[in-house]
């Protein structure tokens, strides 16, 4: 695999409170290994790494991406 896939970085903005971002393994199995909690206003900086490969946003936040933008929306509506 290329190094500048591994290197890449997400930015998530929690545009409300209890925004989940999720890792998911890279493998065979695909599992959740990590989830972490953003309140409205906070930022996470993510990289894809060796563990990594996939990530899943969980609430309204804003997802910058080497590829654009992107906003995922709130289940509550
Ligand atoms: N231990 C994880 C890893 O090195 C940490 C991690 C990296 C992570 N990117 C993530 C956790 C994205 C959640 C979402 O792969």
């Amino acid at each position: 695999m290329e190094n500048k896939t591994i290197n890449e970085f997400v930015v998530i903005k929690a545009l409300e409170d209890s925004v989940n971002v999720i890792g998911l393994t890279r493998g065979t199995d695909t599992k959740f290994h990590h989830s972490e909690k953003l309140d409205s206003g906070e930022v996470m900086i993510a990289q894809f790494t060796e563990h990594t490969s996939a990530i899943k946003v969980r609430g309204a936040a804003k997802i910058y991406t080497a590829y654009g933008e992107v906003e995922s929306e709130s289940k509550k509506g």
